[in-house]
């Protein structure tokens, strides 16, 4: 038998709206989780909306809430999942936790969502992609870059399916037994968002395993939907150890059934060009209206092929 989840997840606090741990702590929940969240950030609301205020936490100030945990004999994490890393002290902090979750937990899940930049623009500093290739790579068992943070970490460009199988081959070299490129724009498929899969853990077949899923692409940019499928995969890929395609299924599911709704409901906003206060509000991830799609998500539309 194996140990309840709990998972330590250290990521952005918005007070309102859903981004990093607004968007993991409740789905992984709801799929009997514990979660330990740790808030790299406390900001009013996300950083698309035309403002914002708030506090960054320092590596010093994360440290000292792991040492706490230790001595009171709370680090017994089955997982790590990190998202948003806003500076270079919190990332080289976070390499210390991840070492020291595994001095406690020989055989921890760190789930890494690098999160860096998107369609072709970097929006963390400059020295934060060679930290996530040379520190965080080597330590992580899942990874979760989009098409463009895929890049940054393995220094090839993707134009295609097969380079970015071989962006996924190069990063489980380096570390990761599981890769997921959770977006990618390919060319002849603009009008879907693909996903592509990549394992080198022997699946319920025998085999290790590449996946792809094809998802419409809806014309609007919604902010959450990265952080929310990194934890909904966390929590299915544990669920079904070795089924990475029905872990996949499950996790894309549940993201869709929340993005569907929220897209329904945001009405002018979907297609609103300026991104106002209110656009943004608007298009808020619907994340609580649709915890029941998240615990049951509809399966059978969105299949994996290989
Ligand atoms: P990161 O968190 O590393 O920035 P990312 O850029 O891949 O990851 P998103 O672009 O939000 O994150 O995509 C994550 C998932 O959200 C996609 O796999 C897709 O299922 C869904 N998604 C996001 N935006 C859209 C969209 N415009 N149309 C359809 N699905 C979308
Ligand atoms: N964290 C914060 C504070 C943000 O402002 C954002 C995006 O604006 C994100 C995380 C990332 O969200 P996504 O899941 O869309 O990548
Ligand atoms: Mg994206
Ligand atoms: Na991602
Ligand atoms: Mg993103």
């Amino acid at each position: 038998t194996r140990p309840p989840p709990r998972v330590l997840s250290i990521q952005s606090h918005v007070v309102s709206g859903y981004v990093g741990n607004k968007c993991a702590v409740l789905p992984l929940q709801l799929l009997g989780f514990d979660v330990d969240p740790i808030n790299s950030v406390q900001f009013s609301n996300h950083t698309g909306y035309p403002s914002w205020n708030g506090e960054v936490m320092s590596g010093e100030g994360l440290w000292r809430l792991v040492e706490g945990l230790e001595a009171n004999g709370l680090v017994r994490h089955t997982h790590l999942l990190t998202g948003y890393i806003g500076s270079l002290s919190i990332l080289q902090t976070v390499v210390r936790v991840a070492q020291k979750l595994r001095e406690h937990n020989p055989d921890l899940v760190y789930v890494c969502d690098p999160v860096m930049g998107d369609d072709g623009r970097l929006y963390v500093r400059p020295d934060i992609p060679a930290a996530f290739r040379d520190l965080i790579v080597p330590l992580a068992s899942i990874m979760t870059p989009n098409q463009y943070e895929a890049e940054q970490l393995t220094g090839l460009s993707i134009r295609s399916e097969e380079d970015a199988l071989a962006a996924c081959a190069q990063l489980h070299q380096r570390g990761p037994p599981t890769v997921v490129i959770t977006s990618s724009d390919l060319p002849g498929w603009q009008d879907h968002v693909t996903i592509l899969a990549s394992t080198t853990l022997p699946q319920a077949g025998g085999s290790p395993q590449r996946l792809r899923l094809r998802v419409p692409r809806v014309h609007a940019y919604f902010t959450g939907t990265g952080d929310l499928f990194t934890a909904l995969l966390l929590g299915w890929l544990h669920k079904r150890p070795g089924e990475l395609k029905a872990a996949l299924e499950a996790a894309v599911a549940g993201l869709q059934v929340v993005l569907r709704d929220t897209v329904d409901k945001c009405g002018a906003a979907a297609a609103a060009e300026e991104r106002t206060a209110a656009v943004s509000s608007a298009r808020e991830l619907r994340l609580v209206q649709n915890a029941a799609g998240i615990l049951s998500p509809p399966l059978g539309q969105f299949v994996a092929e290989p």
